[in-house]
């Protein structure tokens, strides 16, 4: 069997391919990792193949950098000469970045099987880049792995026949328990950020880089505003993203002493924050399933999201953009101990082996 192409582009990308590696490793299924190089700086991706425990990628294409057009464009004239090399049985994408939808409509247009892992995600915000590489993505692939149910209500309305869609859990959940795991085995002390546990008993966790949010500047002023006012109650420690670091400085905010700054931490590092919180404030999508998997509280500071599990389930409050909303959801967080909530059905660690179970069903 020729290998099934996995494609990596964008720091949750990782973490999500992490899982079915080990799991096609363990039923010796060839697999190849192609890393498109939209992720670059050594904090957004090298780092992350040292600690998940997978192999550094066997092809890396370096197109990352520039406009959605042109990242995409690069991301797509790259895969497609790397299948002319190296023919693969079928391309796996995940999530939800502009790698996936590239790299799902090169493989598509070639003739190959696409499998789409944490299919089915609607926000039904068509503003939002993700909305429209979801959309595409699911509108071509052959076979659809949802994390939650509301993935699988999403493809069957969109006309899929549900042969092809399997509810199977999440790998990002996979990952986060492997990650936990190794923590305990980590001399925690020497994790980046570890000293800034050690000197405050009691914090929030801060991650933001949603253009939504950072992008324009009278909205990214308001969270600004709403976090350094939060912060007057627990120190709230921000690993920034570049984007996010970039406009701080374009718009000249000041989050206050309180906010304290950090690079982008490496998953690990980060764990080792966040699970202790008191509260996490984020408008990344996988942290709200990852607080939820581990029951922290969490404020998802957007108006909509994709994975309405979290919310119906799990810890996580949908707080939106307003700053006296954002203020409202996290001082009741803070007095109340945050929402408590129970972890989705199948949400156990064992999705990539469900997923690379019926792969090789496919593909024998
Ligand atoms: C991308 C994904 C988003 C995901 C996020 C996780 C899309 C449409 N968006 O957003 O869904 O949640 O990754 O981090 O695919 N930059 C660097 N160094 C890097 C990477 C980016 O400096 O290693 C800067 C560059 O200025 C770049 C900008 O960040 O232009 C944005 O990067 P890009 O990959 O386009 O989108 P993200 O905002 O990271």
């Amino acid at each position: 069997m020729n290998p099934v192409h996995l494609i990596a582009g964008a720091r949750p990308n990782f973490m999500k391919i992490a899982p079915i590696v080990r799991a096609m490793q363990a039923r010796g299924m060839p697999y190849r990792i192609i890393h498109t190089g939209q992720h670059y700086d050594r904090d957004m991706n090298e780092v992350f193949f040292e600690e998940l425990g997978i192999p550094q990628p066997d092809v890396f294409m370096g197109a990352g950098g520039g406009s959605h057009a042109e990242q995409t464009a690069r991301i797509m004239v790259a895969y497609e000469k790397c299948i002319v090399d190296d023919r693969p049985s079928m391309t796996l994408v995940v999530g939800d970045v502009n790698s996936t939808l590239a790299c799902a409509i090169v493989a598509k247009k070639a003739q190959l099987p696409v499998a789409h892992v944490e299919a089915g995600l609607r926000s039904g915000d068509m503003a939002m880049p993700e909305e429209i590489n979801r959309l595409v993505t699911d509108s071509i692939s052959d076979v659809y792995f949802a994390t939650e149910p509301a993935g699988v209500a999403h493809l069957l309305r969109e006309g899929k026949a549900k042969e092809v869609v399997h509810y199977v859990g999440h790998v990002m959940v996979d990952n986060l328990l492997f990650q936990v795991d190794q923590l305990k085995r980590t001399d925690a002390n020497t994790l980046e950020g570890a000293d800034l546990k050690a000197k405050y008993p009691r914090y929030g966790a801060v991650t933001m880089h949603r253009p939504s949010n950072v992008d324009d500047r009278d909205t990214f002023a308001g969270i600004v505003g709403a976090l350094r006012e939060i912060s007057q109650t627990v120190p709230l420690i921000f690993p920034v993203h570049p984007r996010t670091r970039g406009n701080l400085e374009k718009f000249g905010l000041d989050l206050g002493p309180n906010v304290i700054l950090t690079k982008p931490l490496s998953y690990m590092a980060f764990l080792n924050l966040w699970r202790d919180a008191a509260v996490v404030l984020t408008d990344s999508g996988g942290l709200q399933e990852e607080t939820t998997a581990l029951g922290v509280p969490c404020i998802t500071m957007r108006e909509n999201t994709e994975r309405p599990v979290t919310v119906d389930e799990g810890t996580n409050v949908l707080a939106g953009t307003d700053p006296k909303a954002i203020l409202a959801a996290a001082s009741t967080a803070l007095s109340n101990g945050g929402k408590q909530g129970r972890v989705p059905q199948f949400w156990d660690g064992k999705a990539a082996e469900r997923i690379v179970a019926v792969l090789e069903g496919m593909l024998k």
